[in-house]
């Protein structure tokens, strides 16, 4: 079996700063991307930004620069939140790179090939900032204006020869496939959304343009620039090395585990991606995940509500294991969740101050003042030191499950509530009142809750790694020790003395 493991994230249009919404698709590939790690996995993690086509080239002009110079210094201010984020990437791609050329180049050759493309005339509605082609079914009238009934976003008519994708022929294979492959498209309600949109009859794609410049030409056509969905979703290729098949990125990684996108393109990555990849001869991508929308005030966020959580602001004031917690806390993936500062403050306060963070930090304390800031080695465990270890250990194969079907909620869920164990075992056997009585057992009680704390930081370590790896740093495990199997493992070293444990996570008071 292999242990190669390929996640992506959306590569983002730079067209604006980035927001909340990309931090959060960041955030849950990285979350997924550092598991498999930890559980062995060879992992490849892809993000990068999407910078040809219409959308961009307008806003270039607003800006007053050259598309290229405007992607260069919009498409850096992502690269930099991969860092801001802590994110775990192996590569960023950009579009504008001449290795995703050839591999786009690549495509179009091989549609050509299979005779999946020909030339002819497109009339219809357009989204520049979709990018979307849209159905006269698909758009409604508001005040005096075509907008896209599905995005909201203004639609205008276009009328320009152009090449077409016979997706039309692919609609029984597409519907074969998901139908043989369950697990093909993530959550449950999404893969409904796509069988009944494909069940409805599927239109040939307009897959070029003319009537603007910025984009990869098509071959032989000058006239032509692809269509930057078709340009875009190629990128995930581009990253192996793709279109050499014998290249090992390309062997080892394709095709790839999980497409981490939001709902919003759902509709490219589970319908076009799959019909082009199905034309082009090559294998699909073993599974699409479209979570929901953050919302903020129950709206979606967007600049002209005003309603926009700046990540990086939130960064800077709280702390980004906190934000990272915060999302995936309480927002469930699959579904649209709403954001706000109060309730940010009482996560942090309620589940990581109090919770695993005082955990920590009274235990150590304890050890600290009474065993020589050494762990102590345990002796005899009682039946209650055996549970409570145990129930970690034995619910690993389930937490690893939650994770290979996104189930992150449910994850981290069962992770606090280890936690909330740990604290109140420490309460009820009270190895304060032990130290003169009965040190032995005051040992092994500090013991079985280190033992704990380990546990718990290794199963935390993809959700929060800054803090994980201080409190294991502090009981001296390293990072290469930081691993699934060694939750099954006595690793713990009782000569060292533990290291400095700074206040974890600060609380913070609610304004109002
Ligand atoms: O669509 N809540 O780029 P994009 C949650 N370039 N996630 C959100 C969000 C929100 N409010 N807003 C955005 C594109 N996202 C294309 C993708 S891929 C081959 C090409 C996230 O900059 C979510 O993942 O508009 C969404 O799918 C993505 O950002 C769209 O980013
Ligand atoms: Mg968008």
């Amino acid at each position: 079996m292999s242990k190669n493991f390929y996640i992506t994230t959306p590569i983002y249009y730079p067209s604006g700063k980035p927001h909340m919404g990309h931090a959060y698709s960041s955030i849950i590939a990285d979350i997924f991307a550092r598991f498999k790690r930890l559980e062995g996995y060879n992992v490849l993690f892809l993000t990068g930004t999407d910078e040809h086509g219409q959308k961009i080239q307008k806003e270039a002009l607003k800006n007053n620069k050259s598309p290229r110079e405007f992607c260069d210094e919009i498409s850096e201010t992502f690269r930099s939140l991969t860092k801001i984020l802590n994110l775990t990437n192996d590569d960023f791609i950009r579009t504008t790179e001449p290795r995703h050329f050839n591999s786009v180049k690549e495509i179009w050759n091989r549609l050509i090939k299979s005779g999946d493309i020909y030339l002819d005339k497109y009339s219809g509605w357009y989204s520049v900032s979709d990018e979307a082609y849209y159905d006269e079914s698909e758009i409604e009238d508001k005040n005096g204006k075509k907008i896209s009934k599905i995005s909201g976003s203004l639609v205008e008519w276009v009328e320009e020869e152009s090449f077409f994708f016979k997706l039309s022929a692919f609609q029984k294979r597409l519907l074969d496939y998901y139908d043989k492959k369950q697990d093909f498209i993530h959550p449950k309600s999404r893969k409904n959304e796509v069988v009944s949109f494909v069940k409805k009859g599927l239109k040939d794609l307009s897959i070029s343009r003319t009537s603007f410049s910025w984009g990869i030409p098509v071959p032989d056509n000058k006239k032509h620039v692809i269509y930057v969905w078709l340009d875009a979703l190629t990128n995930y290729l581009s990253a192996l090395n793709f279109p050499d098949l014998n290249d090992n990125k390309y062997k080892s990684f394709w095709p790839a585990d999980v497409h981490i996108i939001g709902k919003d393109i759902l509709r490219f990555h589970a319908v076009y991606w799959p019909a082009f990849l199905l034309a082009a001869n090559l294998p699909l991508p073993k599974k699409i995940f479209g979570h929901g929308w953050i919302l903020s005030d129950e709206k979606k966020m967007s600049k002209s509500l005003g309603n926009i959580l700046d990540p990086i602001e939130i960064i800077k004031n709280y702390g980004i294991d906190q934000l990272r917690y915060y999302l995936i806390k309480e927002v469930s993936l699959g579904n649209d969740g709403s954001i706000s500062l109060e309730n940010l403050n009482n996560c942090i306060n309620n589940d990581l101050a109090n919770n695993y963070g005082n955990l920590c930090q009274r235990v150590f304390s304890f050890i600290k003042k009474n065993c020589n800031n050494k762990i102590p080695k345990a002796s005899n465990f009682k039946e209650e030191d055996k549970k409570l270890i145990n129930n970690i250990k034995e619910n690993v194969p389930k937490l690893i499950d939650l994770i290979n079907n996104q189930n992150l909620n449910e994850y981290i869920k069962i992770v606090v509530d280890f936690s909330f164990e740990a604290n109140k075992y420490f309460n009820d056997s009270e190895p304060w009142t032990l130290k003169k009585k009965d040190q032995e057992r005051m040992n092994t009680i500090l013991n079985t809750i280190v033992e704990q704390i380990k546990n718990i930081s290794i199963l935390l370590n993809p959700i929060i790694p800054i803090s994980s790896e201080k409190v294991l740093g502090s009981i001296n495990i390293s990072k290469k020790d930081i691993t699934i199997e060694n939750i099954n493992k006595n690793i713990l070293d009782n000569n060292k003395e533990l290291k400095n444990l700074d206040i974890l996570f600060k609380k913070v008071e609610n304004d109002n």
